[in-house]
């Protein structure tokens, strides 16, 4: 649901009414400590407190995880529930009318549909539940269910379910179970149940296999997985799409492992519906599987606010592999950490939990590599470290390149991996296409690698120090920051310096923004990690020293990189004294730099 004209209004209206503390307050004990209240964090698991709420900018944040948001975003977190609903349960709580009656008659229409096709959803579970129990085929169902191990207490708890097969039951044993339940052909139809033929009449989708119903985050049916009883293709069979369903939003199993995948802080992902199911059934429980897709950006969003970890957990053989590097920069994205463990030949999670049990499986993801790594390798294995094999590296690397968010993302990977290639950055960037050994690598253009971690270290000596930014800037701070949120957050911190009194707690009323307010809560997070009074002011001078280094250097690296195109080009065309003149400016450029 979009947030509307009308919800923005009524958004403005809550946010004015409802108070954060209040909010917060009624599921995180909260104690009240200078101007800001602070609780042990409902987001982590922790001893002491470093959940903070601040009431001036109506706005939390953790110092130990890093959630940080306002009233809405909080009541999303905590909840689960998308801004719609958080919307209307705040609206309901501090009495402001959501306007119902504004619905357009297409938007009725829509909800109705979509209310029809949960209903359809909900009778075919329970028809396909009610086959596994008893009717044709019911036995050899449930023996074949014995078979695999699965315990009839786990095929409540996921209402598996059986699709009969036709010669046993007809092709629209479904269809008209349905339909006597007064459920509509074209919602059986739309719910991907009933498929139409051509010349009139509709028949099952789902025959002859074992039913998983894939439930939505707010508990109900939207779509299910069937495996054919026995041999047969295809071999697992899935719901269309439907106003109800979309692939790529949905995880199988996030639903009913969602506690359990918080409460670890990892979520393990595996390929298939009864490797997910046989984890559960061995008692590893935070386990979510893709449904015959590969992980998307909204999967991995997904998993970001339930865990700090994703662990995938593959089959050494599957084709999922290559799959898997392209959601390298999805985590990158969300800052959600992946890793990956490979299972032994021939095996699957379903068939190694089994014989290794739910320790074997332990020891697989405490042993799991970090994604990135793994698929250099992979890379390495496939094309070798020749001047050919790099390149064809390097080539396979751009596409996940391309998906990166944003810049700041791009430059990270690319520093990571040329730096592990011992080649040049500028081989990723498009158009430096080859790696032919004759013509000379041009210098980068963009400076060193650790541009991070220097960004991230200048960032955080500012909130401690915010007297230090006049001495930065003269030095020529802004010309180093590059890239979308450093440089949104350096506006930041400028105005926060430059304040009279700068207060780290006000620092988000500086900005509405989200994506840079949790930038923020980030840093103060690192900061309130070292940020030592006893470190006294030595710690402070040298780390100045060092940042004013740092500028320095960058900033003699931009311009000589710009002077040395200039002097090539006046070298080119001959103009010996723009040449002699240019020179000449580098040498200054570099007597200036000495004296550091
Ligand atoms: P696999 O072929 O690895 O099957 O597919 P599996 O999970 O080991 O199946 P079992 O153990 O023989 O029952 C992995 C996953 O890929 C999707 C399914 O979600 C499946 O669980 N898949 C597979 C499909 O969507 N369609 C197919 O035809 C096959
Ligand atoms: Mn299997």
């Amino acid at each position: 649901m979009e947030v509307g004209p009308i919800n923005e209004h009524i958004k403005d209206q809550v946010r004015e009414a409802a108070d954060i503390v209040e909010v917060v307050g009624e599921n995180v004990e909260l104690r009240k400590a200078g101007n800001r209240y602070v609780g042990l964090c409902p987001f982590h698991n922790e001893k002491t407190p470093s959940f903070s709420v601040n009431p001036q900018a109506q706005f939390f944040y953790c110092f130990g995880c890093g959630e940080s948001g306002d009233v809405f975003s909080f009541m999303m977190k905590y909840h689960h529930c998308d801004f719609p609903e958080a919307l209307r349960k705040l609206a309901q709580k501090y009495h402001i009318d959501m306007p119902k009656r504004q619905m357009t008659e297409q938007e009725k229409k829509r909800l109705k549909i979509k209310e029809n096709l949960y209903g359809a959803c909900e009778e075919a579970t329970r028809l396909y539940e009610q086959c596994l129990v008893s009717g044709k085929e019911a036995a050899v169902a449930q023996a074949y269910l014995e078979q695999r191990g699965v315990p009839s207490e786990f095929i409540k708890r996921y209402r598996l379910g059986f699709a009969p097969s036709p010669q046993a039951v007809g092709w629209a044993f479904q269809t008209q179970a349905l339909q006597k339940k007064s459920i509509a052909t074209d919602i059986l139809e739309q719910a991907g149940l009933s498929v139409k033929k051509e010349r009139g009449g509709y028949y099952d989708r789902f025959r002859s296999r074992i039913m998983f119903p894939i439930f939505d985050m707010t508990g109900q049916v939207v779509a299910f997985g069937g495996r054919i009883l026995g041999d047969g293709k295809p071999k697992y069979m899935n719901s269309p799409e439907s106003p109800v369903f979309e692939k790529s939003r949905l995880l199988f199993g996030l639903y009913q492992h969602r506690e359990a995948i918080r409460q670890k802080r990892t979520a393990i992902v595996v390929e298939g519906n009864f490797d997910l199911l046989m984890l559960a059934v061995h008692g590893v429980d935070n386990v979510v599987a893709p449904l015959g897709t590969s992980l998307t950006p909204h999967h991995v969003r997904q998993m970001r606010s339930y865990c700090d970890q994703a662990v995938l957990l593959f089959d050494a053989d599957t084709a999922g592999l290559k799959a898997a590097m392209r959601s390298v920069p999805y985590f990158l994205a969300e800052s959600l950490e992946c890793r990956i463990a490979l299972l032994p030949e021939g095996h699957d999670p379903d068939s190694f939990v089994r014989e290794a049990g739910p320790a074997g499986i332990q020891q697989r993801v405490e042993q799991a590599r970090p994604l990135a790594e793994f698929v250099f390798d992979t890379l390495v294995k496939e094309y070798g470290l020749t001047l050919s094999g790099k390149a064809k590296i390097v080539e396979d690397l751009k596409p996940l390149l391309r998906d990166a968010k944003d810049s700041t993302q791009r430059s990270l990977m690319k520093a990571h991996f040329s730096e592990k290639l011992g080649t040049d950055l500028s081989l990723f960037e498009d158009g430096g296409k080859t790696l032919p050994a004759t013509v000379p690598i041009p210098e980068p253009r963009v400076i060193p690698n650790n541009l991070q971690k220097k960004e991230r270290q200048l960032f955080e000596f500012l909130l401690l120090h915010p007297e230090c930014y006049q001495d930065l800037a003269e030095a020529g701070l802004t010309a180093v920051i590059e890239g979308g949120v450093a440089v949104q957050l350096l506006e930041i911190l400028e105005k926060f310096c430059l304040e009279d009194a700068p207060d780290p707690e006000r620092i988000f009323e500086l900005t509405t923004d989200e994506s840079v307010r949790s930038s923020i809560a980030d840093l103060l997070t690192s900061v309130s990690v070292y940020a030592d009074p006893e470190d006294g002011d030595s710690v402070k001078a040298s780390m100045l020293k060092e940042l004013l280094h740092w500028i320095e250097e960058v900033n003699y690296q931009k311009n000589g990189n710009v002077l040395q195109q200039q002097i090539n080009e006046a070298e080119r065309t001959g103009d010996l004294s723009l040449l002699m003149e240019l020179l000449n400016k580098k040498m200054l450029l570099g007597k200036k730099r000495k004296g550091y």
